[in-house]
């Protein structure tokens, strides 16, 4: 019995719905606590490639019921669609199978029209969102002008609500008004059969000695208050989330685990002070760094140790997950960022002030590569020595132990060092 989180502990991408679905193996429930489809969580089984932006990885496991909590954003639309995808590819999606929260807030045609309207506006500096109306839709939960999944229910608010917002964000554009209704009329009719109490189904389910996983989404850096502020998403997705993204206490959590890729990627704008170009096109092409949900090619670099070292602590992370390690099997040399250098002085912490975060120049250290495919590989001690060097280095350096590595997209390219589920 456990209650496990996934945190992505770099700039999201980092092949959390991956573990995620490896350790939906054992669990009872899997949560969402916060971010909208702005997330992309591919998971591949054999043939089949699927990505999942709303519901958790949980749905692809029969007896395992997923949870889509009050601190997340929901587009009735994608998810109707995506709703019907896993029916279609056999999966139960039921209510025995997906609850949501009534206090979750809905994405309308006024988020997404805003969102377009503020990132054409910023013109080149803009945040490049992933333009799924994230961040205007959790703006106006905190304005109180939010729309939430129970308002479906009552028509007289829902019709309030709709002609206030387009009159005071979309400059009452019949247009979107329209597309309001359009989208959201009926909504009630389909997804009424999921509604449901999600902070006493995890309450009891851990009472019941049930393990639980919390799946987070984006990653450290994308965080609202600790991220590369103000190219983050707008939702916190670090630990501190889970409380009030789905309604239990603060001790809700026994194990907290970090995915980290073994190198550095982001899409959108900000800093990324290990970005390189000719080793980031060989990464991207290597790895198929291109967004799961847009398709825009990712930004890659070096792995960043001050930067994962930040994450850990800010999400006291217990153990740490590395993806993506079979994409570095062909290179010679390895290099981690250990130290930055800013106006002419060493440091090896995250600076306190965004600015020199921007303008760090990030400090190497080589290790060796280890020139052979180790995708195949089922176990830490079959695994190359050279390999076994470069983890146990991010290991140590960040005095966090390994419980899983990933050596390929699939299920099956797993290697296991901890059961994390006891
Ligand atoms: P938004 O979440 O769509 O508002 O986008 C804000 C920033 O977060 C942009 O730089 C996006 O590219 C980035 N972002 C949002 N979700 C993800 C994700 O799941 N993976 C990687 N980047 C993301």
């Amino acid at each position: 019995m456990s209650v496990i989180a996934v945190v992505g502990l770099q700039w999201g991408d980092e092949g959390k719905g991956k573990i995620c679905d490896v350790l939906t193996e054992r669990a009872d429930v899997v949560a969402r606590f916060s971010g909208g489809d702005n997330a992309g969580h591919t998971i591949v089984i054999g043939d089949d490639k699927i990505i999942l932006n709303l519901i958790p990885s949980g749905i692809l496991r029969e007896e395992t019921m997923s949870v889509i909590g009050p601190g997340m954003v929901i587009n009735p639309e994608v998810l109707k669609g995506e709703i019907e995808r896993l029916r279609a590819l056999g999966y139960e999606v039921s209510k025995e199978t997906l609850i949501i929260s009534p206090k979750a807030h809905i994405i309308t045609p006024v988020s997404l029209a805003f969102e377009e309207r503020l990132e054409n506006l910023l013109g080149k500096n803009k945040v490049g969102t992933t333009m799924r109306g994230i961040g205007p839709t959790y703006a106006l939960k905190l304005l109180r002008f939010g729309l939430r999944v129970e308002d479906l229910f009552d028509k007289t608010t829902l019709v309030k609500r709709l002609n206030f917002l387009v009159d005071a964000f979309a400059d009452g554009d019949e247009k979107v008004l329209d597309e309001c209704y359009d989208k959201l009329t009926g909504v009630d009719g389909w997804i009424g059969e999921f509604i449901g109490d999600v902070s006493i189904l995890l309450s009891n389910s851990k009472n019941d000695g049930e393990n639980i996983l919390l799946e987070g989404a984006q990653g450290t850096m994308l965080d609202i208050d600790f991220g590369t502020y103000p190219f983050v998403t707008s939702s916190n997705t670090t630990v501190g989330a889970i409380s009030r993204g789905l309604g239990v206490p603060l001790d809700f959590v026994d194990t907290v685990v970090g995915v980290m890729k073994a190198y550095t990627t982001r899409v959108g704008a900000g800093p990324l002070p290990t970005e390189e170009e000719s080793v980031g096109d060989l990464l991207r092409e290597v790895g198929g760094e291109y967004g799961a949900r847009t398709g825009r090619p990712r930004r890659c670099g070096w792995l960043d140790l001050l930067q994962c070292e930040y994450a850990v602590r800010l999400n006291g992370v217990d153990y740490l997950t590395l993806t993506k390690l079979d994409i570095l099997d062909d290179f010679d040399k390895i290099k981690v960022c250990n130290k930055y250098l800013t106006n002419d002085t060493e440091i090896d912490t995250l600076p306190p002030f965004q600015s020199e975060f921007f303008d760090a120049n990030p400090e190497y250290i080589e290790l060796d590569g280890w020139g052979e495919d180790i995708s195949e590989i089922h176990s830490y001690e079959d695994l190359p020595h050279k390999t076994r060097k470069y983890i146990e280095y991010l290991s140590s350096s960040l005095q966090v132990p390994v419980s899983h590595i990933s050596n390929g997209a699939d299920r099956k390219n797993t290697i296991e060092l901890v059961n994390l589920w006891g």
